[in-house]
C-alpha cells in the first residue's frame, strides 16, 4: 500500500484539504492524524472491518480496545448507555482536551472496536486538525496511538512514517504535538471514578472537579499475570525502546517530591555515571537520559547523552520523552540509564511511562 503524506498548516486548517482524508475514513481506510497528546491512527469506530485494519497495521493484540474520538460533546450520547454526573462535570472542565472517559457502550459501538468489552472509551481531542477531520468524516473515529504496538508513541509525523509507511492510506502531518504523553483515562462507570492511565489532565485536576478519584493499581505497579487490568493496554510492555532501560532514583528525595522535580541528587548522577561507564567498558552502546540541570555532571565521551529539557518545566519533560526514546532506538543504543521525576501532577504521567518503558527496573540509591 502506498502511504500518502499530507502536510497541514495547523494555524489555518482548510476543510477542503481534509475532505480526502475524511473520505478514506468513511470508506473504511486508515488515516494517521495529529492530536494534542500523540499522533493517532484513525478508522471509522462504527465499522468493525476498519477497526481490524488498525490492529493489523499496529500488530496490536485484538483484546486491547480502541478510543473513539468525537468532534463535539453531542457525539458522545449515541455511543454510550448513560452519561454519569461525574462525567458531565469532567467533560465540561476538560473537553476538548487530553482526557478519555470509559462509559457503558451503546449497541451502535461494535465489539471489534472495544476489544469485546461492554464499555467504550471516548475522547474529544483539542487539536484543530483532529477535530475538523472527525467532523468531516461524520463518524466517531477509533484511534490508538499511531505506533507499532510496543514502541514509544509518536509525537511527530516522522515517527508515524517510521512505523506505518506502507501500512496505512494517509498520514496528516500537522507538525510536532503539544503534550507528548497520551490522554488520561478515567473509568466513570462506577460510583467513584477510577484513573486507569495518568495524563496531562492530572489526578489533582480530576479530584478538584469531582472529589474523590481512585487509582487503578496498574497505574503504579506491574500487572500480575493472573489479573485483568481495567485498561487492557496496561498489561502489555508499553512505550518500550529497543534498549534495556533502567531508572535510577534517590530513596531520600522520593519523600520530597517537589525538590525531586527541580533537582537531582549527586547520588543519582554518580550512580548513573558508574553504571553507564561499566556497560560501555564491556563494549555496549550506552545512553543516558538527563535534564538540562544535570547535563554537565555526566561524561561527554563514549556515551550518548540526551536531555529531556529543564526540570523547571514538567511539560517540556513530557513533550520530549518519547522522541528521546525513539532517537536512542535509531542510534542503536543497547542500554539506557535515566533519571527519575516526582510522581505528582504531570510527573505521575511521566513516571508511569518511564517505569513501564523500563519494565519496572528501578535502582534505588
Ligand atoms: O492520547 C490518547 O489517548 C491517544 C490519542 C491518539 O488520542 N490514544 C491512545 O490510544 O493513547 P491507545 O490505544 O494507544 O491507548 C488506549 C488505552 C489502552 O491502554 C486501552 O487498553 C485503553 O485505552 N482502553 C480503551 N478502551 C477501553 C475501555 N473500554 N476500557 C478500559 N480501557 C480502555
Ligand atoms: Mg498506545
Amino acid at each position: 500500500m502506498k502511504t500518502r503524506v499530507m502536510v497541514i498548516d495547523k494555524s489555518a486548517v482548510l476543510g477542503e484539504q481534509l475532505q480526502e482524508a475524511a473520505r478514506i475514513l468513511r470508506d473504511g481506510g486508515l488515516v494517521a492524524f495529529p492530536t494534542e497528546t500523540v499522533y493517532g491512527l484513525g478508522a471509522n469506530a462504527l465499522d468493525e472491518e476498519a477497526a481490524k485494519k488498525i490492529y493489523a497495521a499496529k500488530g496490536r493484540p485484538s483484546d486491547n480496545p480502541l478510543i473513539a474520538h468525537i468532534a463535539d460533546p453531542s457525539g458522545l450520547e449515541p455511543l454510550v448507555q448513560e452519561i454519569p454526573g461525574a462525567a458531565r462535570k469532567l467533560m465540561e472542565a476538560y473537553w476538548p482536551g487530553p482526557l478519555t472517559m470509559v462509559f457503558s457502550k451503546s449497541s451502535v459501538v461494535p465489539y471489534g472496536t472495544t476489544g469485546g468489552l461492554d464499555t467504550v472509551a471516548v475522547r474529544m481531542p483539542d487539536d484543530p486538525v483532529a477535530r475538523e477531520l472527525i467532523r468531516l468524516a461524520g463518524v466517531p473515529v477509533a484511534a490508538p496511538s499511531a505506533n507499532t504496538s510496543g514502541r514509544p508513541s509518536p509525537t511527530s509525523a516522522e515517527h508515524v512514517y517510521e512505523d506505518m509507511n506502507g501500512r496505512i492510506d494517509m498520514i496528516l502531518d500537522g507538525g510536532p504535538v503539544g503534550i507528548g504523553v497520551e490522554s488520561a483515562i478515567v473509568d466513570v462507570t462506577g460510583a467513584v471514578p477510577i484513573l486507569l492511565r495518568p495524563g496531562a489532565v492530572t489526578m489533582e485536576m480530576l479530584e478538584k472537579t469531582v472529589g474523590r478519584v481512585e487509582t487503578d493499581p496498574a497505574v503504579i505497579s506491574p500487572v500480575k499475570a493472573d489479573l485483568k487490568p481495567r485498561a487492557p493496554g496496561m498489561k502489555y510492555r508499553h512505550y518500550a525502546p529497543k534498549a534495556e532501560l533502567v531508572l535510577v532514583e534517590d530513596e531520600e528525595w522520593e519523600r520530597q517530591p517537589k525538590a525531586h522535580m527541580t533537582a537531582v541528587s549527586s547520588r543519582v548522577t554518580a550512580a548513573i555515571t558508574r553504571l553507564a561507564l561499566e556497560k560501555a567498558a564491556v563494549g555496549k552502546k550506552v545512553g543516558i537520559i538527563c535534564t538540562d540541570e544535570t547535563r554537565q555532571k555526566y561524561p561527554d565521551e563514549g556515551i550518548w547523552l540526551r536531555s529531556l529539557g529543564t526540570r523547571g518545566r514538567e511539560e517540556t519533560i513530557a513533550h520530549n520523552l518519547f522522541a528521546v526514546l525513539r532517537e536512542f532506538d535509531s542510534l542503536g543504543v543497547e542500554a539506557i540509564y535515566s533519571e527519575s521525576f516526582s510522581r505528582d501532577h504531570l510527573g505521575q504521567a511521566i513516571m508511569n511511562r518511564l517505569t513501564k518503558a523500563a519494565g519496572y527496573h528501578i535502582i534505588k540509591v
